[in-house]
């Protein structure tokens, strides 16, 4: 009885709050970064969006995915490295006054394979520049020793030439995210932190507690969305009492769930504790689920089809590219004009 008055309470608190727009607000307490619950369904929805297999539709942003709430975004620097099956990009979003890069997730045959490859991932590399702090090499050696950051560098640097002191916002889903929290260390220390956010979505552990906490200062602006029991999140495990050995999150956290019974399902964003392992997140239940991985804010993650690292791709875009003798291969272009015409008309009128 009691526990049905308490459920009623909340779920008239709910109903309230939903009146309002959206969200449970639940206050931060402390003075870190605020989590925006706009700009992370923006942001998803370029997190999906790097999926997708028609280079060409991605390239021009025309493909099914670069729609929505990404509409007018330009690509400035596509990055596909056909040899360890990554892809990520670089553009500028206008609405947004900032510079995005997202990075795919794994597209390997099965996400199963590839999750229970997360297993056993050990800490094996001391990231440099952190006392102790371990990752793991092949998270790391995804972004940093492929054509990937490369092509990221560049991308960002001619957007900034163009564009100045505009945000970077980096994101990226799965191993996506994985790629993206290095990139936004990366780029904090070459931009500084103020300029720099990453948010992920259903991102592994990447490294250690040393390294989760040297990663919280440098990169403080930075929110790892989970969802319900989703698996990725929960791994590789997290031993407690293990705690030279284990792997740990950095924060923050914001677990997405829902709450209620019957046809009164309402949607919760919870904004997890400094920790980084908040044990009333996404922790607090277990992490059975590859469905809830696929699946952020209603946006679908993962490839379109097939999902094998495929390449459809205009035989006209060649000429916006460089190939490695890998066959790996990053497109570049400038800034259009027309953003960059909108751009000086906002700063005439700014002064
Ligand atoms: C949240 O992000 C959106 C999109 O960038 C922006 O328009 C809005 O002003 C932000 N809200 C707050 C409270 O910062
Ligand atoms: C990361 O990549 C840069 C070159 O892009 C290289 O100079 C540096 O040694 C790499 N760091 C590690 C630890 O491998
Ligand atoms: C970071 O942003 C601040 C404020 O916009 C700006 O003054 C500063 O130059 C930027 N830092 C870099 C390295 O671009």
């Amino acid at each position: 009885m009691e526990r049905r008055l308490w459920l009623t309470l909340l779920i008239t608190m709910c109903l309230f709050a939903g009146s309002t727009g959206r969200g449970l607000e639940i206050k931060q307490k402390d003075n870190s970064p605020l989590y925006n619950h706009t700009l992370a369904t923006i942001l998803v929805e370029y997190a999906s969006a790097v999926y997708m297999s028609d280079l060409t539709q991605l390239f021009t942003w025309t493909c099914s995915r670069c729609d929505g709430m990404t509409t007018g975004f330009e690509v400035l620097e596509l990055i596909v490295d056909v040899e360890n099956c990554l892809q990520a990009f670089v553009g500028v979003a206008d609405d947004l006054n900032a510079i995005i890069i997202a990075f795919r997730g794994t597209q390997e045959t099965s996400v199963q394979n590839w999750i229970e490859d997360l297993f056993w991932k050990q800490l094996d590399f001391e990231y440099p520049g952190c006392t102790d702090g371990k990752v793991h090499h092949g998270f790391f050696n995804a972004y940093n020793n492929t054509i990937v950051r490369s092509g990221i560098l560049d991308g960002v640097s001619r957007a900034k030439k163009v564009y100045g002191d505009i945000k970077i916002m980096v994101t990226g889903h799965s191993m996506g995210g994985a790629m993206a929290a290095f990139c936004g260390l990366d780029l904090s220390l070459i931009y500084g932190k103020e300029n720099v956010s990453v948010m992920t979505f259903g991102q592994p552990r990447i490294g250690n507690a040393a390294f989760a906490s040297y990663y919280s200062e440098i990169v403080p602006n930075t929110f790892r969305i989970t969802h319900e029991h989703d698996l990725v999140p929960h791994l590789p495990p997290y031993y407690q009492h293990l705690p030279h050995k284990t792997y740990h999150h950095f924060p923050r956290e914001v677990w997405l769930y829902s709450m209620g019974f019957g046809f009164l399902i309402y949607e919760v964003e919870k904004i997890c504790d400094g920790s980084g392992e908040d044990p009333d997140c996404s922790r607090s239940v277990t992490g059975n689920s590859i469905t809830d991985h696929l699946s952020y804010f209603g946006v679908e993650m993962g490839c379109d089809e097939s999902s094998k690292c495929k390449i459809v791709m205009a035989p006209s875009l060649a000429s916006y590219g460089k190939v490695d003798e890998f066959g790996n291969f990053a497109l570049s272009r400038v800034p259009s004009k027309f953003i960059l015409k909108s751009k000086t008309e906002e700063q005439v009128s700014d002064q």
